[in-house]
């Protein structure tokens, strides 16, 4: 077995273990390591959040004061502590729904977000890019000032433009690829910090 995938495995095989819905759980916890995205009491939006790994991670991260909503197309099976709404984000109403819940602003957005591919690079790579432009649409209604976000990026000829367009909006901006992220894929995550307000 190739190193790369004896790492994949590792992932997969630590999310079963643990009871994480996927191995990108992992991601987010070694991003929130680093970068502290998520702390105790925050509020929490999770796009794109099918099937749940992250969810779970921003629930534990957030705790007992802490809120979090997950949305996604795809149907979620319940989490504890979570809320989860099916919807697609491309859709500006779902705002409405998140005010609902939170009650206010709120601390942090986190998207791990990821069109169905379709195998063309230059499609999906120009869509997923797309996808954060909405998100960041959402981001700049419900975000308070100095609140926190995560993106992840399909890195590719429109990612340079989406990281200037949203360094714009933080304090610091800082890009890093985690362990668990296969070396073969393209994804990189842009951890966003301070939120400067809309
Ligand atoms: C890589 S998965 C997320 C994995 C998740 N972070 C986890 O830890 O389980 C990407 C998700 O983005 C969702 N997605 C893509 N486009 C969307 C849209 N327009 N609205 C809502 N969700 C979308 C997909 O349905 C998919 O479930």
């Amino acid at each position: 077995m190739k190193l790369i995938d004896a790492r994949r495995d590792l992932y997969r095989r630590l999310a079963h273990q643990e009871g994480y819905r996927s191995r990108a759980a992992y991601k987010l916890k070694e991003l929130n390591k680093s970068y502290r995205i998520i702390g105790p009491g925050f509020y929490v939006l999770d796009l794109g959040c099918s099937p749940g790994g992250w969810t779970q991670v921003a629930v534990e991260l957030s705790g007992n004061r802490g809120k979090v909503m997950g949305i996604d197309k795809s149907y979620v099976e319940e989490i504890p502590n979570a809320h989860i709404i099916r919807g697609d984000i491309e859709d500006e109403s779902i705002v409405e729904s998140i005010f609902d819940y939170f009650g206010g602003k709120i601390n942090a957005v986190v998207c791990d977000l990821s069109p169905q591919v379709t195998g063309t690079w230059s499609i999906d790579h120009s869509k997923q890019i797309s996808l954060n432009y909405a998100a960041s649409k959402i981001m700049d209604h419900v975000l308070a000032k100095k609140g926190n976000a995560l993106f992840k990026v399909f890195d590719g000829e429109y990612s340079n433009e989406f990281r200037d367009y949203i360094k714009k909006k933080f304090v610091k901006v800082q890009i890093k690829k985690p362990k668990a992220s296969r070396k073969t894929s393209s994804e990189l995550y842009f951890s966003c910090l301070g939120y400067l307000g809309a």
